[in-house]
């Protein structure tokens, strides 16, 4: 089968021709159609994350995927030849991902029918991206009538974040440029933090002195999330999703500091096919591209030439 892998840490990722997967007793076998581009993709083939995870190589790239089930294990009792399947198909340890013709998944793994309203190039956008948005609105408890800021709005965990803490009844201030504003009004967003004005913190500050109840924080570094922090009245609470936080700083005392790391299930992804399927969640994808340029876009991606939610049809 034709896979995007890397041979090395570091190494351009290329097109390679590599057996295709044997499933497990309790894995499906998809054919991949649209596998979702996400940042991690690429901080795992930096080798940033080595330390962090088993590893083999060629390694093929790519978390998220979507397609078609051709073959099940003989323990799978839940899924079918034929399904629409969605979801996450990372196996570092055998060099597996979903830049792939196939990929395998255990049935008990992060894999759930398709939305029925979605093509595969849709869904292969959606698994890490809204799992870390609906856990980072699990876990802030957010409740209706409370103020969360979004920093990192537009992009792909941001998008959702902002349709899902606004489904929750909260009051979402998004942080984004002035041509993603209509997006993120048309999302739930009802305040707009533009970064290019002033600092974030200080418009927000401005508008809000008494405080607010949350911030959901998906960019900001060690360094400067403490500004962020300082938004929050006592008993606020704060996430990152690239663990910038220290929770036992004395900063952080009369608030709740969280570093998130998603668990993405196949129950969370059944859940958010119904949302999806029930118009309340959509995934804005900013480019798809065939197969054979994906290559080109990781590395135009690496060196900060592009942006947004992408997806690659294979
Ligand atoms: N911990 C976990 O389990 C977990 C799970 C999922 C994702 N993550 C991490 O969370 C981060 C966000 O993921 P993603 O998929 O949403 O990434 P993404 O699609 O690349 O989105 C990042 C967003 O941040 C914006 N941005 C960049 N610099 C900014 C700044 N200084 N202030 C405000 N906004 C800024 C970007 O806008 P522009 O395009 O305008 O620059 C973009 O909209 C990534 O680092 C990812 O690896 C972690």
């Amino acid at each position: 089968m034709r896979a995007i892998a890397i041979t090395e840490f570091g190494a351009d990722p290329e097109i390679v021709q590599l057996p295709a997967p044997e499933p497990a007793p309790d894995e499906l076998f998809v054919r991949i159609r649209a596998a979702g581009y996400n940042p991690v993709d690429l901080k795992i083939a930096s080798g940033a994350m080595k330390n962090t995870m088993p590893y083999r190589f060629p390694m093929i790239l790519g978390v998220d995927g979507a397609g078609v089930v051709e073959a099940v294990g003989v323990e799978v009792t839940r899924f079918k030849p034929g399904d629409e399947v969605y979801g996450r198909f990372l196996d570092t340890t055998r060099g597996l991902g979903s830049y792939a013709e196939y990929g395998v998944v255990s049935q008990d793994g992060p894999v759930a029918l398709m939305p029925k309203g979605m093509i595969a190039e849709q869904a292969a956008a959606v698994p890490t991206a809204s799992c870390t948005a609906h856990d980072l609105v699990e876990t802030s408890r957010l409740d209706t009538g409370q103020t969360v800021l979004i920093v990192g709005a537009t992009g792909g965990v941001g998008q959702s974040a902002v349709q899902l803490a606004a489904l929750r009844g909260a009051r979402v201030i998004a942080s984004a440029s002035p041509d993603a504003d209509e997006l993120m009004r048309e999302m739930g967003a009802v305040e707009i933090a533009d970064r290019f004005v002033s600092p974030i913190a200080e418009q927000v500050l401005d508008r809000h002195p008494d405080g607010l109840d949350a911030v959901f924080d998906l960019v900001s570094p060690a360094d400067s999330i403490e500004q962020m922090a300082d938004l929050l009245h006592p008993g606020g609470v704060i996430i990152s999703t690239i663990h910038s936080l220290d929770p036992s700083s004395p900063a952080y005392r009369e608030i709740r500091a969280v570093n998130l790391l998603v668990k993405p299930t196949g129950q969370l992804l059944s859940v958010l096919a119904d949302l999806i399927d029930g118009g309340q969640l959509r995934v804005h994808i900013e480019s798809q591209v065939p197969f054979d340029q994906a290559p080109a876009l990781l590395r135009d991606i690496a060196n900060g030439h592009a942006r947004g939610k992408t997806v690659i049809k294979i």
